[in-house]
């Protein structure tokens, strides 16, 4: 009784191999700090838990609107982003629906794009892992594109869209531009400001990768409050559980603070970049994102990753399986100790050149 369409696609997974240092998941090096973990912990102790949580707490979403300059009836809160990108998908896809994206990107628009019953079209990037933006207007006029998604910064690739691009997009489209900054945080342009020029616009943001929440998932949507109001028919009533809500504006009292940590981060991966271009046998691709995406010219990407792993307890992804990506693997951005640990072990494993 499983749609074709859903036998044919792979599954969203990954073996969760142990590690001393983790660097596959783009997550926060950081642990949520202690005292905001009691502060959570003592304010969710104090509620009710029989109760259900509030629908859409007036209060959060009024802070987050706040926090990323938007209105708050235009706001929806996520069990993680990811939570979004279905529930958008959901209200506006029907069979046979085209979903026009670039390629390579995160996987789960495909696999819900197949879900929902529509068709997915990829886009290459362009020359140096670059966005293609006149490509991807191309495409979507021609396939007469019912939802463009954009990552930006993207993941794999950390490739950021250029200034403007959305905007073009959005007057030479008539697609919905469903806009993922899960990474935006760390650099690149963001959409936000165009949510006021165009109801055709949703910008994904989440508190997993930047405010270092990836375990309580939490993640939200910007749109035109009348476009709001009709993705929330996509989603599943209280979604939003009470120890995230209550984290999430733990999260957003302390935003400066938190805000810190990523400045600290995007040091560590400047830093962590001039050191890999030393390293003989490498191709590092620019990145904006919190991780770097590496092409191993001297020896074969899943080698890198089982020697990283097995020699050094250091684990990445190796995703030289998609394609455009033969020999690469993507490294998180860690502590400034893991990112001297990885150099160290990439200089021990790249054979030198001759
Ligand atoms: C592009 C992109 N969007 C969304 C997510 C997931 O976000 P969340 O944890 O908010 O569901 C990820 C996680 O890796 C991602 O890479």
């Amino acid at each position: 009784m499983i749609k074709p369409s859903v036998r044919s696609q792979p599954a969203y997974t990954l073996a969760a191999l142990p590690a001393r240092r983790k660097l596959n998941q783009n997550e926060c090096p950081f642990d949520f700090p202690p005292e905001l973990k009691r502060e959570v912990l003592d304010t969710v102790a104090s509620q009710p838990w029989q109760r259900y949580p509030e629908f859409a707490p007036p209060d959060l979403l009024a802070r987050l609107a706040e926090h990323y300059g938007w209105v708050a009836d235009g706001v929806l809160v996520g069990n993680g982003s990811n939570e979004l990108i279905q529930a958008t998908f959901s209200v506006t896809l029907g069979s046979g629906d085209v979903v026009v994206a670039p390629a390579p990107t995160f996987s789960l628009y495909r696999l819900l794009t197949a879900v929902m019953g529509g068709r997915y079209v990829p886009v290459p990037f362009a020359d140096g892992l670059l966005f293609d933006v006149d490509r991807l207007i191309d495409t979507a006029r021609r396939e007469h594109a019912r939802v463009i998604v954009l990552n930006s910064p993207n993941n794999p690739t950390g490739s950021a869209l250029p200034e403007g691009a959305v905007q073009r997009i959005l007057a030479e489209t008539d697609a919905l531009i469903v806009c993922d900054e899960a990474y935006q945080d760390f650099g690149g342009p963001s959409a936000i400001p165009l949510l006021a020029r165009s109801s055709r616009l949703v910008v994904l943001r989440t508190f997993s990768k930047a405010l270092g929440l990836a375990g309580l998932r939490f993640g939200l949507a910007l749109a035109h409050p009348a476009v709001a109001r009709e993705i929330a028919k996509g989603k599943l009533p209280y979604n939003v559980n009470l120890i995230t809500l209550a984290a999430a504006r733990t999260a957003l009292r302390h935003a400066p603070m938190l805000a810190a940590r990523t400045r600290q981060v995007i040091e560590t991966r400047g830093r962590f970049i001039d050191r890999l271009r030393l390293v003989p046998g490498l191709t590092t691709y620019p990145t904006s994102a919190n991780f770097v995406l590496l092409r191993c010219r001297t020896i074969p990407a899943k080698e890198l990753f089982r020697r990283l792993l097995d020699g050094y307890g250091i684990l990445i992804r190796d995703v030289s399986d998609s394609a455009q990506l033969s020999e690469c693997v993507r490294i998180s951005v860690g502590t400034d100790e893991d990112m001297d640990a990885v150099i160290s072990a990439l200089g021990e494993i790249m054979p030198v050149r001759s």
